[in-house]
């Protein structure tokens, strides 16, 4: 039997699960892919008892990308500096190449799709995006009868989980992200993921592959879940909504719309449903409809089920191009601004009650500029927190409406935009 000789470069919660797997599934994976899979290096930044002392291990991760007994590279480290000279080295030298690094691709995934193309290379990434669900295969080799017109998806377990939490327990961000950290739901340092950044790198992926598109993740809206308080879920609850971390992605002919940003889904839809740490990927497309992936987005076998199918495949000889067409064929993708968005919002205000009292509240706020659909009012003393769902406005208008209220009636003001997904 034929053997494929992996470099493994990262030996942490990936990395372990990865090894793990490969050990303890080796019957069925030689069974699938005709071949038997095998770790012959291994490199991090420091060495693990756990390694079979049988393993080269290097500490610098380069010299696996040189290393002439190896035919494929897993990079499982992160970062976008070593990986990317990782990369580029393991695919110059022959390599092929699995990486769960979704910051690299949708950062420099136009220059690598060349590369890869130059030297008749291959690069699995299944596990950059929804973890264990296989979503980048089926973009790619499923769906490739129909166009991709519309995707929703929530991407980062970290955020739902947080989410979630606040909807149950009434709590605040805050301290919801302090117990989440506690429970190891969130990172030490949260920031790339409660700012929406790492759903935006993985929005960027599906976006190229969906659109057949360079990666372009700079161009795009991105809002996180930092500033979405007690309150907003509460208000948004009483209307019949959830607050989710959308990843958005609408095709509309001419132009596209791709955005990341906590969004308000009637609690009837099925997405508004995925709770706790799962991901969701619910996607329109031309001739198969609506369809809903849903399952684990992060954790050590998880993620590594997801790169042991990557290197099955290439043991398979099994190989598309990187973002589904030839590197060439990818064009770039006009995203229209976010201020030009027609949608539903749920807007929160804080009024004067004796003022509030006195008037058609409404229409003493909004005059006949923003249309309201449903409101729902909680008294705090002397104040009154007002939710508001309008109907379908442009943003632009929101913003400007927002900007010139009478501000001897309305003491604050925000808002956040509400998705329709019709499944
Ligand atoms: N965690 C998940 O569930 C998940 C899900 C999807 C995608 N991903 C992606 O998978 C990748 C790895 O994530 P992870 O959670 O496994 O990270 P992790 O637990 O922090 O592990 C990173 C590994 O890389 C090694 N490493 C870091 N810098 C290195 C360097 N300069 N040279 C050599 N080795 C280095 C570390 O070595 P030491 O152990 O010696 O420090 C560690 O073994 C990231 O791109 C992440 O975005 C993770």
């Amino acid at each position: 039997m034929k053997k494929i000789r992996i470099g493994l470069a990262g030996l942490g919660v990936v990395g372990k699960g990865v090894y793990d797997i490969l050990k303890k599934d080796a019957k069925i994976l030689s069974l699938k892919s005709q071949a038997e899979l095998e770790i012959v290096a291994a490199s991090a930044r420091s060495k693990k008892d756990f390694l079979d002392p049988k393993i080269k291990f290097y500490s610098n991760a380069i010299d696996l990308a040189n290393d002439p007994e190896i035919d494929v590279v897993v990079e499982v480290m992160g970062g976008t500096s070593l990986a990317k000279d990782l990369l580029e080295n393991s695919i110059r030298n022959g390599k092929k190449f699995v990486t769960a690094n979704k910051a690299l691709l949708a950062e420099h995934g136009a220059e690598i799709a060349k590369l890869v193309e130059k030297y008749d290379g291959h690069i699995g990434f299944e596990a950059s995006t929804a973890g264990a669900n296989p979503i980048i295969k089926s973009y790619k080799e499923s769906f490739t009868s129909s166009e991709i017109l519309e995707i929703y998806a929530i991407l980062n377990g970290t955020c739902n989980f947080i989410l979630t939490k606040m909807s149950d327990e009434g709590s605040d961000f805050a301290e919801t992200l302090k117990e989440a950290q506690k429970l190891g739901y969130a990172e030490a340092d949260p920031e790339l993921d409660i700012k929406g950044i790492d759903a935006a790198h993985k929005l960027t992926i599906l976006a190229a592959i969906a659109g057949s598109t360079n990666p372009n993740f700079k161009k795009f809206y991105v809002e996180g879940i930092d500033k979405i308080s007690a309150s907003d879920v509460r208000l948004a609850d009483e209307l019949g909504y959830k607050i989710k971390l959308l990843a958005i992605y609408k095709n509309r002919g001419d132009r596209v719309e791709q955005a990341v940003y906590p969004a308000l889904v009637k609690k009837s839809e099925k997405i508004s449903q995925v709770d706790g740490p799962f991901n969701a990927i619910l996607t329109l497309t031309s001739n198969a409809s609506w369809s809903m992936m849903i399952g684990r987005g992060a954790g050590s076998l998880t993620t590594g089920s997801a790169i042991v199918s990557d290197l099955v495949d290439i043991a398979n000889n099994r190989k598309t191009y990187l973002f589904g067409v030839k590197a060439d064929e990818l064009k770039n993708a006009k995203i229209s601004d976010i201020s030009q968005r027609v949608g539903k919002y749920f807007i929160k205000l804080k009024v004067d009650k004796i003022l509030a009292q006195k008037t058609n509240l409404a229409e003493a706020i909004f005059g006949t500029k923003i249309k309201i659909e449903k409101a729902f009012f909680l008294d705090e003393g002397e104040e009154i927190l007002c939710g508001f769902l309008t109907e379908e406005h442009c943003e632009e208008d929101v913003v400007k409406t927002l900007q010139n209220l009478d501000s001897n009636l309305v003491k604050f003001s925000k808002f956040l935009r509400v998705e329709e997904t019709k499944f």
